[in-house]
């Protein structure tokens, strides 16, 4: 519920701007409050009168409106609201957004707003898809701005793709999300969280490497649990696809070595998760120029272990986290092979999850996890990567409060 939190909805100029009374009316069943700017395009798909009607207020359109700035300034108008939701976010919207232009009463509200901005977008796929949206994404991401949608499907232009404006119902459950995220506890306040995801890439010769099919999610689903329990996460990441999570220091690493450097670099830390599928071997001989066939024999791999990131951090002379939590990607005799790694490694906690092909686990977004301490082991049910990240988060808040 949204118990009367103040939001200030930017609609722009797209046909999935029809749905924004929809929109309206939702948040305000939700107990919100929405006070409307409505873009001059957006004007074109939906009435001012629509809009003041749903929200019970005076829609603003006008930069340079006399009696606007006389009953509330666009400066006002961008701080009054709790979150600024900008919907449908036009792929012109965010080009502006993300680089600062305000020529308009929207631009320049989302220039001089210093509350949180979740955006909307819906556009056609190819505008979506153009390397200047996607470049706009990537900037408005890193200035913190948070996005739902778009979706896929049948676009109003006829064509198929992500473009599609979020449904209003998602839009708001987003908005209330961020709200329960912005109440929420904050057991890791002041508390530094080590987070390792991802796979390593292993290069054979400058054009090949091994690899594994890790996604990174639950490593990165981690890094924002731990953020929205208030620490300060850095983040080590293999090869992904992922943006990195807002708000957390993100570390691309490709090796295990490098990855190894990385962890030891951001050291120290009170909490230490290694989420990552590290390869346990490398390439001895990685040749410097690309591998030729000669005709001849199938040339041998020869292999090399990597360093033991969990192990060695688990063992640390003088920065040893004061918790050490493992991951244990098992395919088979999941909680008896958990159980003997836990003993091994040397941490506190490990969690064991079953990636055999059948468990649709590796790249997928669900997961079932087995917690395993001295104590013995609990399991959790199965749930998404999200759920069972913040599951795991509240359980290693407890375990370090405990410690003390
Ligand atoms: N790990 C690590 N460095 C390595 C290998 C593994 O930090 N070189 C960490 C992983 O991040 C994970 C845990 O160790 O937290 C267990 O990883 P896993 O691959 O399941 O186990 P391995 O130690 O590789 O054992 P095995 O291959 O025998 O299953």
């Amino acid at each position: 519920m949204l118990n009367g939190r103040r939001v200030l909805l930017i609609v722009g100029g797209g046909i999935a701007a029809y749905k924004t009374p929809e929109l309206v009316r939702q948040i305000r069943k939700a107990g919100g409050h929405v006070r409307v700017i409505l873009t001059k395009a957006g004007a074109e798909f939906v009435t001012p009168l629509t809009l003041a009607s749903l929200t019970g207020e005076k829609v603003h359109d006008a930069l340079f409106s006399l009696t606007d700035e006389i009953e509330m300034g666009h400066i006002e108008l961008s701080r009054a609201a709790d979150l600024v939701v900008v919907a449908p976010a036009t792929a012109d919207l965010m080009a502006k957004a993300a680089n600062g232009l305000a020529n308009d009463l929207a631009s320049t509200t989302l220039l001089a707003t210093d509350k949180p901005v979740l955006m909307a977008p819906a556009m056609n796929v190819r505008m979506w898809q153009h390397a200047a949206t996607q470049r706009n994404l990537a900037t408005l991401r890193a200035d913190g701005i948070n996005f739902i949608g778009p979706d896929e499907g049948e676009m109003a232009c006829g064509e198929y793709g992500p473009g599609r404006m979020a449904e209003p119902a998602a839009i708001v459950a987003a908005i209330e999300a961020h709200f329960a995220r912005q109440n929420a506890p904050k057991p890791l306040a002041g508390k530094h969280v080590l987070i390792t995801a991802g796979p390593t890439h292993e290069p054979i010769d400058p054009v090949r490497y091994i690899a594994n099919r890790s996604s990174g999610k639950q490593g990165y689903a981690l890094a924002e649990a731990a953020r929205d329990a208030g620490a300060r996460v850095t983040l080590v990441s293999g090869p992904v696809t992922l943006a990195p999570p807002q708000g957390a220091c993100t570390i691309r690493v490709e090796t295990a070595r490098e990855m190894n450097e990385a962890v030891e670099q951001a050291l120290p830390a009170d909490l230490a998760i290694f989420a990552a599928a590290v390869a346990d071997w490398r390439v001895a001989d990685e040749s410097r120029e690309k591998r030729k066939k000669d005709g001849n024999a199938i040339p041998p791999l020869q292999l090399t272990e990597n360093p033991d990131i969990l192990a060695r951090v688990s063992r640390h002379a003088s920065k040893r986290p004061r918790l050490v939590v493992g991951f244990a990607a098992e395919t088979e005799k999941v909680l008896e092979h958990a159980k003997a790694k836990f003993a091994r490694k040397g941490c506190d906690l490990l969690v064991a999850n079953d990636v055999s092909p059948a468990s649709g686990v590796m790249g997928g977004d669900r997961n079932r996890v087995h917690l395993v301490s001295p104590d013995g082991v609990e399991s959790l049910p199965e749930m998404s990567k999200n759920e069972v990240a913040t599951a795991l988060i509240a359980r290693f808040a407890e375990v370090l409060a405990r410690r003390g």
